[in-house]
């Protein structure tokens, strides 16, 4: 990806991790996901397409693939990932420099998520929220269900959310999140819960539904399509 002309000024202060590290094992095929291909491009280059509106991105890159990464997108800072996404993150905050207030961490998996996406988390941190999460009402009716697989609760979708990414966060947060918690979580937010923090949500978009099985990469296509 080469940069394209100046950033708009309403996500130009903001800096986007992109955790692409991971090995996509439940997609299978032997590629990490991040350079499975959609369409004829790999899920990482759309994903940081999606982005070239934004002032910084720093992709956490498998660390056998980190000059093939740099290549695929020129203009982003690459690093190396780690063994867990939560490790990747933090090779990656550990980059961007300190001018950037705002970081936004945004999976390579969600490689379809739009530009207004970005806009709307940065907006509501830039509003005053210092940790702001995009999420989705749940569909599904859901259950709490015990070892031995019986039901204990059918719990109230009506308070349940689906989340996605881009998370964003006031850097300070961020980081002190990264540094203090040491347990880990499956995504940033829960590790600013951890700290007591606050996290604000904004509407999600469908768009940026989190590519995971080969049916999820169909699914994308007919986005792509539609
Ligand atoms: N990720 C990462 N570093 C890791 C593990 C995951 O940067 N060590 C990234 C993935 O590349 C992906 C995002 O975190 O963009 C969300 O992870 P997930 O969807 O679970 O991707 P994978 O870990 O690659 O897939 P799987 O769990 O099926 O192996
Ligand atoms: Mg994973």
């Amino acid at each position: 990806m080469t940069a394209t002309s100046e950033p708009p000024l309403e996500a130009s202060d903001v800096a986007v991790l992109v955790p692409a590290a991971g090995l996509g094992m439940r997609l299978g095929g032997g590629t990490p996901k991040a350079l499975r291909e959609l369409a004829g491009e790999s899920l990482l280059v759309r994903c940081c397409r999606n982005l070239s509106g934004v002032g910084l991105i720093v992709v956490a890159a498998p660390p056998d693939a980190v000059d093939l990464v740099a290549r695929l997108v020129r203009g982003a800072v690459v690093v190396a990932g780690g063994q867990t996404r939560q490790e990747s993150v933090a090779n990656a905050l550990a980059a961007v420099p300190s001018e950037f207030d705002i970081i936004l961490v945004h999976d390579a998996a969600r490689a379809l998520a739009p530009f207004s996406l970005v806009t709307s988390v940065a907006k509501a941190v830039r509003d005053g929220h210092d940790a702001v999460i995009p999420v989705l009402p749940v569909v599904d009716t859901i259950k709490q269900v015990n070892a031995l697989g019986d039901v204990v609760a059918t719990v109230d979708r009506a308070e349940l959310r689906a989340v996605q990414t881009p998370q964003g966060f006031r850097r300070a947060l961020l980081a002190k999140a990264h540094a203090t918690v040491t347990d880990s979580h499956t995504d940033d937010a829960g590790m600013v819960e951890r700290l007591g923090a606050t996290v604000h949500t904004v509407p999600g978009d469908p768009r940026a539904m989190k590519i995971t099985t080969p049916a999820d990469l169909r699914l994308a296509e007919v986005w792509l399509d539609s």
